[in-house]
C-alpha cells in the first residue's frame, strides 16, 4: 500500500534540516535533504516520528571499526547486492545466502548504533563518501571495496528502482526527466588513504570467477579455486534473483508499488541502456559526462562482448 505522506513537507518541519527543492517544472524529483554537500534520503520511519537524520549521520563517525570489517563503497545500482553476497560467502566459507538483507548492513540506514550491534565478521555497505564514514576506517585501515559500473546502465537501473517504489519514495517522472536529474546530480569519490579494491560491474559479469578470486585475495582469505567458482555460480544473477523472492526487506512500509516486480534484481545486464536512451538523450549524457568526468580516467564497457 502506498504511504500517504509528503516527505519533503515532513522534512521541512524538522528544525535544522536543509531541504532543497529538487523538483523539475512538472513537479517531479527527489525528496532529499542536503548534508555535507550531498543530497541524501532519510528513513521514513525516523521522519514520521519527527526525528532528524542528522544526529544519526553524525554518529556514524564515532562507530567503532573492527580489524576484519569490510566496507563495500559504491554509487547506487553498481552491483552492491551482488558483491555483498559474494563477500559474505567468501568470508564465511560456505555457500549459503544470508537470511537478512544487505540493507541491514547499510551504514546510512543503521547509523552508529546499528553498526555497533552487528556481530563480527561484518560486511558493511554504503553510498556515502569517505569523509562521512567512521573515523576509524582510516585509523584502522579498514578494507574497502569499491565497485563501479557504466553510468548509462546505472542510470537505467536507478530509474527502474525508483519508478517501482511507492509514492512518496518513488520517482514520478519519465526516463528523460530522470536522466536530466541524474546528469546534473553528484557522484561519490574514493580515497587512497585506506586499502581499496576497485571493481567494475562489467568485469564481474565477463569473468565472475576471476573477480571472486580478486576479492578473496584482497581480503587475505585462503580459499580454493573450487570454492571461488562455487561462490561465483551461487551469486549469478539468476540464482540471486530466485533466492531474493523468499527474503523480506523488513522495512516499516512496503516500499514497492503494487504490480511492480518489487526487487533489486531487475535484469543484471550490460548495455540495457540501449533499450532506454534515445540518441539525443545518449548524446546529452555523453556531453555531460565528458564535461564533468573527462579527467577522471574512468573507462567503461557499454555493450556486452
Ligand atoms: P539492473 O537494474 O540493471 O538489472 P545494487 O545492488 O547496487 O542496487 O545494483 C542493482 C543492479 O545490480 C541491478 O541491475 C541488479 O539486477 C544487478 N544485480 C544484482 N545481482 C546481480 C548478480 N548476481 N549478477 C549481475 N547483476 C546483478
Amino acid at each position: 500500500m502506498a504511504a500517504q505522506f509528503d516527505i519533503t513537507k515532513l522534512m521541512q518541519t524538522i528544525p535544522g534540516l536543509d531541504v532543497p527543492n529538487l523538483k523539475n517544472s512538472k513537479g517531479h524529483g527527489f525528496n532529499c535533504f542536503l548534508y555535507d554537500g550531498l543530497f541524501l534520503f532519510a528513513p521514513p520511519t525516523l521522519l514520521l516520528k519527527g526525528k532528524s537524520p542528522i544526529a544519526g549521520l553524525q554518529s556514524i563517525k564515532e562507530a567503532a571499526m573492527k580489524d576484519d570489517d569490510v566496507i563495500i563503497c559504491a554509487y547506487p545500482k553498481c552491483g552492491t547486492h551482488w558483491l555483498w553476497e559474494v563477500i559474505e560467502m567468501l568470508k564465511s566459507g560456505v555457500i549459503e545466502y544470508r537470511k537478512e538483507t544487505k540493507e541491514t548492513r547499510m551504514i546510512e540506514i543503521i547509523y552508529k548504533d546499528g553498526i555497533d550491534a552487528i556481530p563480527t565478521p561484518r560486511v558493511l555497505n554504503t553510498h556515502l563518501p569517505l569523509r562521512m564514514l567512521p573515523k576509524q576506517v582510516v585509523e584502522k585501515k579498514v578494507k574497502c571495496i569499491q565497485i563501479m559500473r557504466n553510468p548509462k546502465d546505472v542510470c537505467v537501473s536507478y530509474f527502474n528502482h525508483y519508478r517501482n517504489m511507492v509514492p512518496p519514495l518513488g520517482y514520478e517522472g519519465d526516463f528523460a526527466e530522470f536522466t536530466e536529474a541524474f546528469v546534473t546530480g553528484k557522484q561519490l569519490a574514493g580515497s587512497p588513504a585506506v586499502p581499496v579494491l576497485d571493481l567494475v560491474y562489467e568485469d564481474m559479469k565477463h569473468d565472475p570467477v576471476k573477480s571472486v578470486k580478486d576479492v578473496a585475495r584482497f581480503l587475505g582469505l585462503t580459499t580454493t579455486d573450487q570454492f571461488c567458482e562455487d561462490v561465483a555460480f551461487a551469486c549469478s544473477f539468476k540464482k540471486m534473483k530466485q533466492i531474493d523472492k523468499d527474503r523480506k526487506l523488513g522495512t516499516a512500509i512496503d516500499i514497492w508499488r503494487e504490480g511492480s516486480e518489487g526487487t533489486f534484481y531487475r535484469k543484471g545486464e550490460i548495455g540495457d541502456w540501449k533499450n532506454w536512451f534515445t540518441v539525443a538523450e545518449s548524446e546529452r549524457f555523453d556531453q555531460m559526462w565528458n564535461k564533468k568526468m573527462k579527467d577522471s580516467g574512468f573507462k567503461f564497457t557499454y555493450t556486452p562482448v
